[in-house]
C-alpha cells in the first residue's frame, strides 16, 4: 500500500496560509497577525486530561505572551461545537495546580478535516493517525516559522520554555547576539565570531569593551536583564 507523506513547513520558511472557524471567529493566517509573534500549537483532542491541564495553563499565561507582542492560537481536528463545551467545562468544573474558573479567550480553531494539521505536519501517523501530536510553532511578525517543538501525546508542554523560546528569539533579534545552553534574560550572551582584518585578534586580546573570549570562536559579554525586558516587553 502506498504510504502517506504528509508535509513539514521547516524552520526559517513562511508560515503555510489557511483559512479557519474558531471559537473566538474567523481567521485568515497568519495574515490576520501581521506584526506580531504567534504561538500556533496543536493539541491531540478536547476532552481529554492532559490537554485540559495545558489549556488552562496557556490561558493562565496568556497576558505573559500578550505582553511581550506575542498571541497564542489553539487547534485540535475536533469541531467548534466540541470546543465550546469543552472550554465551558473547562470554566465550570475543573480546577488545576491552584487555577480555576479558568476562561479560554484565544481562538480555537476547528479543524475536522484536518486540512491545517496536515498543513503543518501536526499528524504523526506513528503516534496517531487521528489525533494531532502536541506541536508549537513560533511565527514572527513577518509570518516566518522561528522554532518548532513537538511532545507527544502522553507528555504535556513545559510552559516555561514556551517562553524562554519566545523571549530568546526576541532577545536574539533585537540584540543581534547569540544566547548559550539554558539562557534566561540577565545571563551573558554570546557574541557572533569576529570578521576578518584584526578583530577577532583585538577581542582576543580584550580590546573590545565589554567582551569576554575563551578562545577566537567564544567570545561573550553582559547583558542585563533590565536591558532585555525593557526591549522586548511591549510598552
Ligand atoms: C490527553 O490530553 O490527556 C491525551 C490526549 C490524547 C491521548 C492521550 C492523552
Amino acid at each position: 500500500m502506498e504510504e502517506k507523506v504528509f508535509s513539514m513547513p521547516r524552520i526559517g520558511e513562511k508560515a503555510p496560509e489557511f483559512k479557519a472557524i474558531t471559537t473566538q471567529g474567523d481567521i485568515c493566517f497568519p495574515a490576520d497577525y501581521e506584526g506580531k509573534w504567534v504561538i500556533l500549537f496543536s493539541h491531540p483532542a478536547d476532552f481529554t486530561p492532559v490537554c485540559t491541564s495545558e489549556f488552562m495553563t496557556f490561558a493562565s499565561m496568556e497576558e505573559e505572551f500578550k505582553a511581550l507582542n506575542c498571541e497564542l492560537v489553539g487547534l485540535s481536528v475536533d469541531g467548534l461545537y466540541s470546543h465550546i463545551a469543552w472550554l465551558r467545562t473547562i470554566k465550570e468544573k475543573i480546577e488545576f495546580k491552584g487555577m480555576k474558573n479558568v476562561e479560554v479567550n484565544f481562538p480555537l480553531i476547528e479543524d475536522i478535516t484536518m486540512e491545517v494539521a496536515k498543513k503543518y505536519g501536526m499528524m504523526m501517523p506513528g503516534e496517531s493517525s487521528t489525533k494531532a501530536v502536541r506541536a508549537v510553532f513560533f511565527i514572527d511578525p513577518k509570518g516566518f516559522i522561528r522554532t518548532i517543538i513537538y511532545y507527544p501525546l502522553s507528555l504535556g508542554r513545559n510552559f516555561d520554555e514556551l517562553k524562554r523560546v519566545l523571549m530568546g528569539l526576541r532577545t536574539a533579534d533585537e540584540f543581534g547576539i547569540a544566547l548559550p545552553a539554558d539562557w534566561r534574560p540577565g545571563d551573558d550572551v554570546i557574541v557572533p565570531t569576529a570578521g576578518s582584518c584584526g578583530t577577532a585578534k583585538d577581542r582576543m586580546d580584550g580590546k573590545e569593551e565589554g567582551i569576554e573570549c575563551k578562545d577566537w570562536f567564544f567570545c561573550m559579554k553582559k547583558l542585563p536583564k533590565e536591558k532585555v525586558m525593557d526591549k522586548i516587553l511591549k510598552k
